[in-house]
């Protein structure tokens, strides 16, 4: 269980909050390029972190994430003209640029210089492989955009879904962290591929270690003839976790408010394109981006199937995290739980996220921020999922799996040899 002071301490995000402050100090999904597809196109509206915001594109592509409240007197900026490199107010007019600078005033008369004065709140982004990616903390603390393997790839080795959870960020979130409910929730009785690694052992041993990224979470079964199945994922502060999907996939968890958050599934594959057939939970999604199969359908969960083919009767895995994570409630009380061995990952995440937390509380940076462009590199971030003999230790079948960067390895000899 966790004490409902701590449960407090890393639930709440809304503005003026811990948790919420401490999020706002990282880079974080915002919404999908293909939002706001093209220069000019319409602005759409942006809820993240209980603020209500709007993102458009403006004639030379520059992409612009304003409050969207207008600073005249407040009308939505999502209903205004994105036109000429800004974005108008359709009451009186007043016309913003991509960075919150206020182009024109035209219900004023020409001597006015109110334009010069105000300055509307504006978020600077940052658009990789389909992403928009916003930074909502003080813009003297901004990190670089942390260079991970995959944002040197091309956009068509990466894929990207988002969807509306019906619960508070740190359900889904903690969800990824758990290797064990693999062998019951996502389970198919025909005994393919991983489903017969998942059946055959079903409680995995886990180990954790903590890195300069956050912490890798190792979960081991027994396998049949002598091997073991070793699944390694990656926890990166404050809301994501990299898991060992069919190929690697990031999966990001953004409070919406306290009780509504987005799933963003982001996929890469280092050696060849994605295809379609990769992105198979995108026919679960509907335009809205919300799931088809939600809390309100039951999420169109089949007692048949169920008995005979699935663990769920529910389809899609997305559907499966879902139900599993929504029906906790829309914040789950974490002080009436019943926590065992098979929730080690969980508790080492909660545990770091409290202590980072707290020593941000204190007035400390947050750790695994990347301030500096000649320190920025996270290629070691990887997750595994390979079946190896049972006599060899995962460190030793992955070598490049370290707890620094080689950079900052590198650094480190170099300082030893000099001293
Ligand atoms: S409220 Fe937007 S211009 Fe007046
Ligand atoms: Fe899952």
């Amino acid at each position: 269980m966790l004490p409902t002071e701590q449960n407090e301490l890393i639930t709440r995000t809304g503005p003026g909050t811990v948790m919420g402050d401490l999020i706002r100090r990282f880079w974080i999904p915002a919404l999908l390029s293909e939002e706001i597809p093209e220069p000019d196109s319409p602005p759409v509206q942006v809820r993240i972190l209980s603020e209500q915001l709007v993102a458009f594109r403006d004639s030379q592509g520059r992409v612009g994430l304003l409050d969207e409240h207008c600073s005249h007197r407040g009308t939505s900026l999502f209903y205004g003209r994105n036109e000429e490199c800004g974005l108008r107010c359709i009451y009186h007019g007043w016309k913003y640029d991509v960075e919150g600078n206020v182009l024109d005033t035209p219900a004023e008369p020409p001597e006015s210089v109110i334009k010069h004065k105000v300055k509307h709140a504006a978020y600077p982004t940052h658009e990789v492989a389909g992403i928009i990616f916003a930074y909502l903390g003080p813009i003297e603390k901004q990190p670089v955009f942390p260079a991970y393997s995959w944002t040197k790839l091309p956009a068509s080795h990466t894929y990207i879904t988002k969807c509306f959870q019906e619960c508070n960020y740190l359900q889904g979130l903690e969800g990824e962290c758990d290797s064990s409910h693999l062998s019951f929730l996502h389970r198919e009785f025909s005994q393919d591929g991983e489903q017969q690694l998942y059946a055959y052992d079903s409680a995995p041993a886990y180990e954790i270690e903590e890195t300069d990224f956050g912490l890798r979470l190792i979960a081991t079964r027994q396998a049949a003839d002598g091997k073991q199945y070793v699944r390694v994922s990656s926890f990166t502060p404050p809301v994501s976790c990299w898991i060992p999907a069919r190929n690697k996939e990031v999966h990001t968890y953004i409070p919406i408010d306290d009780t509504h958050s987005w799933r963003w599934d982001f996929g890469y594959f280092p050696d060849r394109p994605a295809t379609p057939a990769d992105v198979n939970r995108k026919p679960e999604i509907g335009p809205d981006y919300r799931r088809i199969r939600n809390m309100a359908n039951r999420y169109l969960q089949d007692r048949e199937v169920q008995r005979k083919q699935t663990f769920t009767g529910i389809e899609n895995f997305l559907n499966h995290d879902s139900c599993a994570t929504e029906t906790m409630g829309p914040r789950f009380d974490r002080s009436k739980e019943h926590l065992g061995v098979s929730d080690k990952g969980v508790i080492a995440v909660r545990r770091y996220l409290v202590d980072m937390a707290r020593a941000f509380e204190r007035g400390e940076e947050p750790s695994c921020l990347v301030m500096d462009e000649r320190e920025n590199d996270l290629s070691h971030i990887d997750t595994i999922a390979e079946v190896v003999p049972s006599d060899v230790h995962w460190r030793e079948a992955f070598p490049h799996l370290t707890i620094q960067s080689p950079a900052k390895q590198r650094d480190a000899t170099a300082a030893t040899a000099t001293a």
